[in-house]
């Protein structure tokens, strides 16, 4: 079936949502708790999760800033293919370079792309350090720690920031909802037109 044929029929456009954040900043967490509010309300969504990615399809890749982008690369395929059939893409992944993300937005037509900064400072990601990998990469048994030995580039313009630190995780589920809603919901498209 063509794609805006689903979309009409699913009453919702599909989109890709990219999340971007330090690894213990609440994006996998996040995309799960918005997955099932958007779910109940009738979209069609998935999460593309970084660490199931990385168990399969790319678990050739490792770290390296050649790897990381490869890693993008086929997410992002993998979620073209999903925004084809009408779904909503969340896709919680680090993805620390700007540039490669800006690579990733230019894949997709703007419409159907939004960026999402999961904002939490590094102290406070080492602080949750749910994985026990900050305190693996201090000690150095991890390289290439992403906020620790390998950069992190916060998004400059990101379509919507939530701050996972200074907010409670239900009211930044709450914003993504909304945001997303609005942005790919057919109905309030007709409401604002
Ligand atoms: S990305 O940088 O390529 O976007 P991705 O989101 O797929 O990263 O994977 C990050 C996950 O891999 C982290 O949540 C963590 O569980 C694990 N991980 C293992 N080693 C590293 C590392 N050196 N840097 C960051 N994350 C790591």
């Amino acid at each position: 079936m063509r794609r805006n044929v689903i979309e009409r029929l699913n009453g919702h456009r599909g989109g890709v949502v990219w999340f971007t954040g330090l690894s213990g900043s609440g994006k996998t967490t996040l995309s799960e708790l918005v997955e099932e509010a958007l779910f109940k309300r009738g979209f069609k969504c998935v999460v593309i999760d970084g660490d199931q990615l990385r168990a399969g399809l790319n678990r050739d890749l490792g770290f390296s800033e050649a790897d990381r982008e490869e890693n993008l690369r086929r997410a992002a395929e993998v979620a073209a293919m999903f925004l084809n059939v009408g779904f909503v893409v969340l896709v919680p992944m680090i993805s620390p370079a700007r540039e490669v993300r800006d690579k990733i937005r230019h894949r997709f037509d703007s419409k159907d792309f939004a960026e999402v900064y999961v904002k939490c400072s590094i102290e406070m990601c080492e602080r949750r350090d749910p994985k026990g990998l900050y305190q693996k990469a201090r000690k150095g048994e991890i390289r290439y720690f992403t906020g620790i030995d390998a950069i992190y580039e916060a998004p400059i313009r990101p379509e919507l920031t939530v701050d996972t630190e200074h907010t409670s995780i239900e009211y930044c589920t709450q914003q993504l909802v909304e945001f997303i809603i609005r942005k790919f919901d057919i109905k309030s498209e007709r409401e604002e037109a």
